[in-house]
């Protein structure tokens, strides 16, 4: 817990934050108190506002802070951007305080606090998850957040996700930094791929990983190739040689078990797959 707390403190704390005024009820909380899993330390302002930044948060979103502490998050996006935004938060005085935070800024119809654990409430309906946890806790929750609905944004104070490799990392005041990822859709397995100029129905067997993947691109009666690819949410793109031996960039959209998109060089092309 020692190297945990020094994690965080070093970290963040040092680099510039400030404890929150008591709040209506005269609870102030203290600095790297305890919490259940996590000691207790704000994110500094100027990362924090970086954050909903690389989450393109807007007043659509359905923004959920995972561990709350005094709401700051919750509150800066309905306050900044019109956001609905959700705290969970375990430590019932913590949590209060946070909702008179909301109160006083004058943004309690749009921020709801929780009190409850990160592990037991349901946060599928975010739009966008913002993480100020450990290492550990990040990795625990990788199960879930990749799994989310593509295109959910997720963006981490500090601390990374397992190997998950952010779409985008970030710097605050201080050396503060955060990391940004939007979840991929899943195309893993065997897909048909219809519509290839010059060639005849394409199986693309996909390997995927996060947002990265690689697939054997195997036109009916010709040899494979291997090739590789990206998803930015739902948004797919990969290269593939066409017969002419020239490369071609396919760019589409994933919707359920199918893809539809076209190529760089024609966008009259039409190319369509399923499972
Ligand atoms: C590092 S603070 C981050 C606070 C806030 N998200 C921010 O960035 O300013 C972590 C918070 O998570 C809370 N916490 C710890 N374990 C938790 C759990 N299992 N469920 C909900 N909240 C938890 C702690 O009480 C603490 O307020």
């Amino acid at each position: 817990m020692k190297t945990l707390i020094a994690c965080i403190t070093l970290g963040a704390c040092l680099a510039g934050c400030s404890a929150t005024a008591p709040s209506a009820t005269g609870y102030q909380p203290v600095m790297a108190q305890e919490g259940k899993d996590v000691i207790w330390v704000p994110t500094p302002d100027s990362l924090l506002l970086k954050m909903l930044e690389a989450a393109h948060v807007t007043d659509k979103d359905l923004v959920y802070d995972l561990g709350a502490g005094d709401g700051k998050i919750a509150i800066e996006a309905a306050r900044r951007y019109g956001a609905r935004a959700v705290g969970i938060e375990f430590d019932p005085q913590m949590a209060e305080h946070a909702r008179q935070n909301a109160k006083n800024a004058g943004v309690s119809d749009k921020v709801t606090i929780i009190t409850g654990d990160i592990f037991a409430e349901d946060f599928s309906k975010a739009t966008v998850v913002t993480l100020y946890l450990l290492p550990s806790l990040n990795l625990k929750l990788y199960p879930v957040l990749v799994n989310m609905k593509p295109g959910t944004r997720i963006v981490s104070n500090t601390f990374t996700i397992g190997s998950w490799v952010p779409d985008k990392t970030f710097y605050g005041y201080s050396g503060t930094v955060g990391h940004f990822w939007i979840v991929p859709a899943s195309i893993q397995g065997f897909l048909q791929l219809d519509g290839i100029p010059g060639l005849d129905q394409v199986t693309l067997s996909v390997v995927q990983k996060s947002q990265e993947f690689h697939a054997d691109f195997t036109p009916q009666g010709k040899p494979f190739q291997r090739i590789e690819g990206r998803l930015n949410g739902t948004q797919i793109t990969f290269s593939y040689a066409d017969i002419q031996g020239v490369m071609q960039t396919f760019k589409g959209e994933v919707i359920g078990d199918a893809l539809s998109g076209t190529l760089d060089a024609d966008p009259s092309v039409r190319i369509t797959a399923k499972r």
